[in-house]
């Protein structure tokens, strides 16, 4: 069978690196995720002082402490990475640093208010430009306690609980769906204490130990094989792949639409990875809640996709959150389809997608500057032979090596 190994997880990398720069000591990430966004991270830690060297396929990071950056003001550029922005915009305000994030192209148009303002709510002083970048943090050491306060966006959670850390009270707040657990397990693994009761979730103030953690395969970046092989009717067999409950919302979806998909469990901390066994398989129509979009929400075109070619009607809510991404992912998954001579709806937040279509390259496939839709492209390439991709370098966000990778695969 033909195997396959994604490359190092984003997610993971990024935040691996933010908790290493407030941790005491040495932490060691092994296996580490190359990609513009996250040279994107290793570029304003380095501005804040924090000394990260390469050592072989590792990054080692000297921790600057919990209060370790100096008072700033810092200029920071996230470049494209929300991730990045976000989760540092919590960090920032959590050691008391004064300092402006900017970013640049499709990120200057994506949403700051909403983190910007939960911060806020945990008494720190974070502002975002009319709800957008820049991002000004200042000084002031937050002053946490319970928020009235409910997210199910992994990068707003991810930046209360890292403000949490310097707080002068445990900040606490409720999930309104789980999303992915990275910061969660990351933290807890290098020393700091969480408390999870139900949908609420509390940070206690608190420093960092530095520690060695190896990156799993980011499931994200594996997602359009997974989806290639089920339209090209090929088994394969995926390597090391981040195996998050998180992330596996995709997955499981498949499997609820027929895939057969076999997952094998190797031992991780602090995150679980594995293989994933993909046969080829006849798929069926999905209803999928509102509640497991977070657990998938970067693989929703990909999905769509799959769904416009299975048996009978699929139907997506609470999709709206798509539409903040790189692109609107609404938007730009629907010009996908309209490429490929099939189509779907949306209204109020559901998408539905009719079953049984068929692909043809109508016309070359706008990526709207976003990697999940280039690679969204190149997976319905794999039933859709001659379809073209325009602009397809904005897959170097997560992915430099994708179309190598998969000219290989497929
Ligand atoms: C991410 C969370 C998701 C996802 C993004 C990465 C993260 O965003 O779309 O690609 O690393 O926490 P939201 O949590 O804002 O939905």
């Amino acid at each position: 069978m033909q195997t396959y190994t994604p490359p190092p997880d984003k997610s993971i990398t990024i935040r691996a690196l933010l908790l290493g720069a407030i941790a005491r000591g040495r932490t060691v990430v092994k296996n580490p995720l190359r990609s513009s966004d996250t040279e994107a991270a290793l570029r304003c830690l380095r501005a804040l002082g924090v000394k990260i060297k390469t050592a072989g396929n590792s990054l080692e990071i000297t921790g600057a402490g919990p209060a370790g950056f100096g008072p700033g003001p810092f200029r920071l550029d996230a470049r494209e990475s929300g991730t990045l922005a976000r989760l540092l915009a919590g960090l920032l305000a959590g050691s008391g640093t004064a300092a402006v994030i900017t970013g640049r192209g499709t990120l200057r148009r994506r949403p700051m208010g909403p983190v910007a303002a939960a911060l806020r709510m945990a008494g720190a002083d974070v502002r975002a430009a009319r709800g957008r970048l820049p991002l000004t943090i200042s000084p002031a050491r937050p002053l946490g306690g319970t928020l009235k306060f409910a997210t199910a966006s992994a990068q707003i959670k991810s930046s209360l609980l890292l403000a949490g850390l310097g707080a002068r009270r445990p900040v606490s707040f409720r999930e309104s769906a789980p999303s992915r657990d990275h910061t969660e397990r990351l933290l807890e693994f290098m020393g700091a204490r969480l408390k999870r009761s139900g949908p609420r979730l509390s940070a206690y103030p608190g420093a960092l130990r530095g520690r060695a953690m190896e990156v799993p395969g980011d499931i994200s970046s594996a997602a359009p094989f997974i989806a290639a092989a089920l339209l090209a009717g090929r088994p394969l067999k995926i390597k090391r792949a981040g195996l998050n409950p998180g992330r596996l919302g995709f997955v499981k979806i498949l499997s609820r639409m027929g895939a057969r998909i076999k997952i094998t469990r190797a031992a991780g901390k602090p995150e679980p990875a594995g293989d994933i066994e993909i046969s080829p398989s006849e798929l069926r129509a999905a209803r999928v809640s509102a509640r497991e979009i977070p657990s998938m929400i970067d693989e929703v075109p990909l999905l769509v996709l799959l769904a416009a070619r299975a048996r009978g009607v699929t139907v997506i809510k609470g999709a709206d959150e798509l539409r903040k991404k790189e692109s609107d992912r609404i938007a730009s998954t629907l010009a996908l389809l309209a490429s490929l001579g099939a189509r779907a709806s949306y209204r109020g937040g559901t998408l539905t997608v009719p079953g049984g279509q068929a692909f043809r390259p109508l016309r070359p496939v706008t990526t709207f500057d976003d990697h999940r839709v280039a690679m969204a492209a190149a997976a319905a390439s794999a039933a859709c032979p001659g379809l073209k991709i325009k602009s397809p370098g904005c897959v170097d966000k997560s992915y430099p090596g994708f179309f190598r990778d998969f000219r290989r695969v497929f």
